[in-house]
This record gives C-alpha cells, structure tokens and sequence, in this order.
C-alpha cells in the first residue's frame, strides 16, 4: 500500500500499474457503533487472513482523522506502529481476530466523507475511501468481507437505525438508548458499507417479484417530505420490473431501503441494500419538482438500485477500474429511461439529451488539462475521477459495445459477465473480454484488443469524412479519416474502432437503399460501418443522384465528426432525415456555423443580423410541424450553449461569443414572434400534471416560447407578454410553468421579474430544494452591465444561504462560475478573483466541492487576453496557498501544467 504524501508532504500520484493483490484478506467485519455526534465509538473485530498468493507484508491499515483507543491480536494487546496515517501491524500470525477500538466525531465532519451528522442524522458516504475515516481498514474495494452491524443510539433522537441487508434484532437498552443488529448476506468491499441513524419517516411497499420472492422496499425521508416520495417509489418498482425483464437481473436482497439526506457531495450512492440519496433526486411533487426533476429521480433511483449488480454483486478491483461500475451503470440507466417512454420519438429526445450533456461538459475535458482516458492511470485524489470521462464516456464505450454485438447479443454478454464474475473484484478487460466472448462472430470479438483503446487512450476523435459522387456510375464513394488529438501524457494516439452508423438521403427527403461496392442487393435504408483504420474508403452503389449522408446516426460514437457539408445538405436532413438524432444535429450545426461566422468576422458588429433568412425560415417550418413531438421541437429551437460554442474556437473571448449567442437568441425571438405566440398557445395547457415524456415536452416547448416572447417584448417595449407571463408564474398549477414563467422574465431582465422571485422566495421558504432553484436562477442570470457578481455576493450573505451545503453552494457558486460564462468572464478578472476566495473557502470545508469548483477554469488556456493572464494569476493563487487539499491541488496543478 502506498502513502499517499511523500516525506515533504507532497501527494503522491497512486498508478495503475502498481497493483498488487493485497497481501491480507478480512474475512468478516463485526462493527459496534455507540452514536453520538460529538464523540461516535466504533468497536471492529475483524477476522484477518494472509494472503498466501502474494509475499508477506505487515498489515497496513488506511485511518483518517480517526482517535484510536486500543488494538488486540486474538485478544491480547498489540504492538503497532503509525506510518503517516497508516496503522501497521507487523509478526502477525496467518489467521487472527482483530479488534480495534477507535472514536470520531461526526458533528465536526464537513467533508461529508465516512461518518456524518445532516439535520441531527447520522449518515456515511464511503465511496471511495471513506470507510477508513469509520474504522481502520482495507479501504479498498478488491477486500470483500462480511458484515455485522450493531448500531447503539439515543432512541428518542434516532428512533430510526439502519444498516446494509436484513435487521436481525432489535431491542431498547437502559437510559433511552436502543439498539438494533443488521446482517448483511453478501460480501462487499467498504466502499459499499452504509448507516443511517435519526428521525425519519417510511414509505414502504411490498413487492412480490417474477420469481415469486417478496421484497420490502422503503424511501426513508424527514417526517415532512413523505409526500414527495411517491415518484421515487414508482421509479424503484420500475427499475426492478425493468432489469429483471432487460436482463433477467432480479432483487436479491429481502429489504431494499433509500434514504434522502438533504447534505451530500454527490448524486447518491449504492450502498448494499441501503442508498443514500441526495434530496435532490429523491423528492418530488408537482408543486415543488420540475419535470427535469423527476426524469432526473427516474434515472438516479435507477442508476443506483442497477448498481446492485453492476457495481455490487460484480465490483471493481482498484480504483482505475471505476468506469467498469459507472460507465455500465450510466449506460443502463439511460437505457431504462428510453425504454420506460411510450413513443419512439421519445427515445430519439432522451438520446439527444444524453449526447448534449456529452459534448457539452465530456469533450471539454477531454481536451482539457484533466483529460483522461476512461481508464485513468493515475491519480492523486480518486474523488477527482468521477468525471464525466469515467461516467458519460465511459457509457457511450459500453454502448459502442452494444452496437457491435447487437442488443440480443449484449444481453448474452452481460449474462457471461455475471456467470464468470458474480461475487468478484475485477476489471474493465474482464467486461470487454465477456461480451466479445459470448459474441465470437462479431465485429467487437475480432476488434477486441484495438477496441479496447478506448479505455486506454483520452481525447475525443476526429473523424473526418468526404463524399464523392461519380454520376456516371451511380456511385457514392464515401471517405472516413480518423485522429485524435494529444492529451497531458498521451502524444500519439493509436486508431480507435469507431461504429459509424450511416444513411443516404434524397434531396428530396427519400431514404435511399444501401448498398456496397461487392454486394449482391441493397441492404436496408441505416446500416452500421466499423472504421478501425486511419482511413477507409466506402463505396455505395446503385444510386441515381448524388445522396446526402446522414453520418453517425444516433451519435453511434463519441466522435467529432467533420463533413463540409452545404448549407443546402443540412437543410434537407433538417427537413426529412429519418434519424431524429441527426435531424437535430442539422440544425446545430447551421447554428454553430452562423454563431462562428459571426464571432470569427472582425467587422461583424453588435446589433447585426446573425441568422440567415434561409435558417430562419428552417426553424419556423419545425416550429409549427405538423407531426413533430414539442419536445423535439424544443431541442431543435435551442441553440447550442455558449460553452459549445467556445469549444470549437481556437481562442475564445467569452464576451464575443455570450453578445453572438443573445444576438442569435434575439433574432429568432424576433424573426418568429408570432410563432413563438402560436406554440405557447397551443402548448400551455398541459392538463393534469403528469411528468410523462410527451407532457413535459409540451411545457418544454412553452417555457421556450415564453422566454423568446418576452426576449422580444423587452426590444419592442410591449408589457403584453411580461404581463402575460407574471400572471402564469402567478397562476401555475406545477413547478416547471411556474419555474419557467419565473425564469422567462429574469432572462428578459423585465423589472417584473423583481416582484416574482420576492413572491417566489416567500411561497418556498420552506422548501430547501426550491430556494436551491431561487438562488441558482439569480446567479446564472444574463449579466446587464457587469450586475451579476455584485448580486451573487449579496446572495452569500442572505439568511438562507450557507456555503457548508453542497446544494446551495452549487445553486450559488457554480450556477456562477460554472454555468454563466457572460457573467463569470469580466474584463476586470473580478469574476476569477472571486472564484480563487471562493476555491480557497471551500477547500477548508469541503475538499471534494472545492475540487469541483476548481475545474470550472479548465478550459483558461484558451481564454484571449486580458482574460487569459487574469485566469492564470487567480489559478497560480489558489495553488499557492499553503496547506491545500490534494483534491484541489491536484485540479490546480494539472490546469497550470
Ligand atoms: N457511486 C456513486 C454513483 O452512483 C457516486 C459516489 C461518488 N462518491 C464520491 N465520493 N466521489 O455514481
Ligand atoms: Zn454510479
């Protein structure tokens, strides 16, 4: 086991090729917990066993901020030495008991890793390595041990005490204190481990599975949120059906409980048995939720409870292996919410969605200074990895895998996976190698070692595509070039096997019929073309006109495609192409082309037009389409992100490319207002409030044209539509009209807006979730005139705000730094200042958050000046500053690399 600080106190990077097996296993853990928020007494008897496989070590065991009070060897007092945080045990015999006896104090816990108090409750997070802040141990995820957890408390402050798998006994103690002992009947690495102790309340409900075994599921939230446990509920009963039937994965566990705690550095979290949730994904109500929010509830609770498998049964062996657990479970859970909407549309709207996030936070930093392949292979603080890298790519690698097996066929190479390795620790190549193994005829089994680059290589590709058209022959002749740029420690780039899904459109919309130089007939109007080369040409014959190809359809690879398209081709496959997917890119990428244009013409001046007649007219024609979904069309009618944009320049002036987005944004508000009046009218009312897909594109498609109708009223000087829109906020009947209606007028600047968030803020004082709303709108406002930071300090200072919750830290912090580029990037570096005392104020309480918001300057280099120089200096100040987490350090340090 390495220290992780070297003799001068610096971290030191953990790498991947170090591995070694661990040279002691802990069979069982038997856990006493007397609770107490200041002084909590954690008793660990362990049963210890030397690992015959690997040569003899001393035990060394991982400890954090822990007072230890004793250790005993097979009952007799141990010698023992510290090494930095590390408890080493040497002369051990083979097989022992171990019991060590250790307090902490999780009142004074703000990192919210290991042993935590939220709101007079006891909650753990231990992923990854927070177990070793509960108790001496292992903390490593290849340890799988048995647990037993017996669990001590007040019993009027914690009536409520859990642990992972089946409560066995239960009972009160003297002076009002309780207990009760759980059992867990599968092993787990610690990571894995989890306890709640506090005042909750249950929504629980009895399930009886396909095999006939019954289940207790149970959200456990505080005695006022029950009622906004309902939709949770739903989405766990739906994600069982749903793996069950996908994958023939059931319920393994008698008892099933989620908890909600409202502080919480992540989404949620697995734990066997026992997820712990950030609030934010367990309640919701139709007054208090907006639909974004309870699509998000539907894939967390199903991301986490598809954990039980991938994750749980099946775990990583070490920490690089993390996209083994989260790339698998982002791609499942993403494939449980495009299976749960009725219509195919829906789906084609869920996958945009999922690319958009994509593009617009993952290729950021894979061409940024913590680009990483999904694959790490090192790193100085692990909780720096839980990256979009590691998650959303790390999906889009396993659904690469899908497409060239097929979906039957990824189903038999799940069921390999589990057969093989249910109950292990293994890696990413023990995946890869099982669904090409129940798949030997496939493109992916004769791939599979130059497949696998994809774990092992960062940066996004390029795929560089040109079509030639030879009338005479009716042939399309079709040219597929790749390269990936270098990334920090990674130069030259080997190929990667890149699926590339295809069709070939008419200029007059027809889907034509594939087929390839030495084909006998046509096959099929989409098919899937595997590029492994460099370069590779295909030809496609029996062609009357030249066709226009729709090129990776679906998004079938994390890739940039280049194709110089005409402004012509793109028209036709926004009009007709069969693929919604690439429907919409048609239109983005008309946008992103006029959006550059502009920035990049030195004489384009503010106040002239940006788009073209032509894409006008393009846009209005899917507004009022006649058999396109709302939700669809709102995609569609949503230029792509200022961050997006800046993405594609070489050097990037914020400000430039924040006054050409609004410019665009106004002209298409303008250009189209008496379409935006036509959509809200016939998409305002939505009916009894259902959060399904179709509904909430509806209300989507309104909330957009109530913010382009009073993007436009503030030119005109019309009241109509403001007026309008502050009776809607008033009036809504959910939290999606009403939220939009709120956020049209903020985005206007309309002095109404005032008025509504006073009367918002006073409605939802109650509500930390909606206050989250309140605050995050504010700081991620249009900035007028350099108005934001000013507001965003006063914000810090207002009684509802406080920097030690990660929500509100979020709802205030980053909405600023991360999410308003036009507000964040000042001529004067004050908005950079600010975020460096921010860093720095953070990282005192909250290393992980502070990290975090460190990364919200990855991209500086590219900044132009003055922006540039002020970026760094504000970097250079945060990584100067004495005794700075490695979280944060190590984000700082790679940026100014
Ligand atoms: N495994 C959790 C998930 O479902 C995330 C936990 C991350 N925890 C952390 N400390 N970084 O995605
Ligand atoms: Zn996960």
């Amino acid at each position: 086991m390495l220290l992780s600080r070297d003799a001068q106190g610096q971290p030191v990077a953990i790498r991947r090729e170090d591995y070694t097996a661990p040279a002691w296993w802990i069979d069982t853990v038997d856990l006493t917990f007397d609770l107490e928020p200041a002084k909590t007494r954690v008793l660990n008897k362990m049963q210890v066993r030397r690992n015959p496989e690997v040569p003899a070590e001393p035990l060394r065991l991982h400890g954090d901020e822990l007072n230890l009070a004793r250790v005993l060897v097979n009952g007799q007092g141990a010698s023992f030495r510290m090494e930095g945080s590390e408890l080493v045990l040497d002369g051990l015999p083979d097989a022992f008991a171990l019991e060590i006896f250790t307090t902490c104090c999780p009142a004074k816990n703000t990192k919210l890793m290991g042993l935590f108090v939220s709101q007079d409750t006891f909650f753990t997070q231990c992923e990854a390595e927070g177990f070793r802040r509960i108790t001496y141990f292992l903390d490593r995820p290849d340890v799988m041990a048995s647990y037993s957890v017996l669990l001590r408390a007040d019993k009027a402050q914690y009536p409520v005490l859990l642990s992972n798998g089946n409560l066995v006994e239960e009972g009160d103690l003297p002076e009002g204190r309780h207990f009760t002992r759980w059992v867990d009947p599968f092993k787990k690495p610690s990571y894995l481990f989890a306890l709640v102790a506090g005042k909750l309340v249950s929504r629980s409900q009895r399930i009886k599975a396909r095999n006939g075994r019954e289940h207790l599921l149970q959200v456990y939230v505080r005695a006022g949120d029950l009622d906004k446990t309902e939709h949770a509920m739903r989405s766990l009963v739906n994600s069982i059906v749903w793996d069950e039937l996908r994958f023939g994965l059931p319920l393994d566990l008698d008892r099933f409980m989620i908890v909600a705690t409202s502080d919480f550095n992540m989404g949620a979290m697995e734990n066997k048995g026992l997820n712990i949730f950030n609030t934010k994904y367990v309640l919701a109500s139709q007054a208090t939720a907006t639909d974004a929010d309870f699509a998000n509830i539907e894939s967390v609770v199903g991301h986490e409870y598809f954990h039980n498998w991938t994750g749980d049964r099946v775990t990583c062996r070490d920490w690089f292996q993390l996209s083994l657990k989260e790339g698998l479970t982002v791609f499942r859970d993403q494939e449980f919410s495009m299976d749960l909407c009725a219509e195919p549309s829906a789906r084609a709207v869920k996958r945009i969605e999922d690319v958009r996030v994509l593009r617009s936070a993952q290729f950021p930093e894979d061409a940024g200074p913590m680009a990483h392949p999904v694959r790490p292979d090192s790193y100085i603080e692990i909780s720096n990895f839980y990256t979009v890298t590691i998650y959303e790519k790390g999906a889009e690698v396993v659904r690469m895998m899908q497409t060239l097996v097929g979906r039957a066929g990824f189903t038999r190479g799940m069921q390999l996976y589990f057969d093989r390795h249910d109950g292990q620790a293994v890696t990413c190549d023990d995946f890869a190698q099982a669904i090409a193994d129940a798949n030997p005829d496939s493109e992916l089994a004769r791939l599979l070692p130059q497949f696998k680059r994809w774990y092992s290589q960062a940066g996004t590709p390029r795929l560089a595509a040109t079509g030639q058209w030879d009338a005479q022959a009716g042939r399309y002749t079709l040219q597929l070039t790749q390269s990936c740029p270098p990334t920090p420690g990674q130069e030259h780039k080997q190929p990667f096997v890149i699926p590339v899904n295809i069709g070939l459109v008419a200029a007059d919309g027809r889907a034509l019929a594939l087929q390839l130089e030495g084909e006998p007939a046509p096959q099929g109007e989409s098919r899937t073309l595997v590029l492994s080369q460099a370069s590779e040409q295909f030809v496609f014959t029996g062609l009357s006109a030249e066709p226009v190809p729709s090129i990776l359809r679906g998004f079938s690879a994390p890739v940039i495609l280049e194709f110089d398209f005409s402004d012509a081709q793109l028209l036709t496959l926004l009009a007709h192409d069969g693929d919604p997917f690439n429907r919409w890119e048609a239109a983005q990428r008309l946008g992103l082309r006029a959006a550059l244009a502009a920035i990049r013409d030195p004489q384009h001046a503010a106040g002239t037009p940006v788009l073209s007649a032509q894409f006008l007219d393009a846009m209005r024609e899917v507004l009022r389409h006649p058999q396109l979904d709302a939700a669809f069309k709102e995609l569609v009618l949503t230029l792509p992100t200022e961050g997006y944009i800046a993405e594609q320049l070489d050097v990037v002036d914020p400000q430039r490319v924040h006054a050409v987005r609004e410019a665009m944004r106004l002209q298409l508000a303008t250009a189209l207002a008496a379409d935006w009046q036509w959509a809200f009218e016939e998409n305002s009312d939505t009916g009894a409030y259902s959060p399904d897909p179709a509904s909430a594109g509806r209300r989507a498609l309104a909330g957009l044209a109530l913010t382009q109708l009073c993007l436009a009223a503030r030119e005109s000087g019309d009241p109509v539509w403001p007026g309008k829109t502050l009776q809607r906020f008033k009036n809504a009947g959910n939290m999606t009209d009403r939220v939009n209606a709120l956020s049209a007028l903020v985005v206007a600047g309309h002095p109404l807006a005032q008025q509504a968030l006073a009367r918002f803020h006073a409605l939802f004082k109650d509500e930390a979730l909606v206050i989250d709303k309140w605050f995050a709108l504010q700081a991620g406002a249009p900035d007028r005139g350099g108005d934001v930071l000013p507001l965003v300090r006063q914000l810090m200072k207002h009684p509802d705000f406080s920097i030690k919750n990660p929500n509100r830290a979020r709802s205030v912090i980053f909405s600023y730094c991360s999410a308003n580029p036009g507000a964040f990037h000042r001529p004067d570096a004050a908005g950079y200042v600010w975020w460096s005392e921010r860093v720095i104020e953070l990282d005192a309480i909250n290393p992980q958050v502070a990290a975090r918001l460190a990364r919200a300057m990855d991209r500086w280099s590219k900044l132009a000046e003055p922006y540039r120089t002020a970026a760094r200096e504000a970097i250079a100040r945060v990584a100067a500053k004495p005794e700075l987490s490695k979280d944060t350090l190590e984000v700082v340090t790679r940026a100014l690399a």
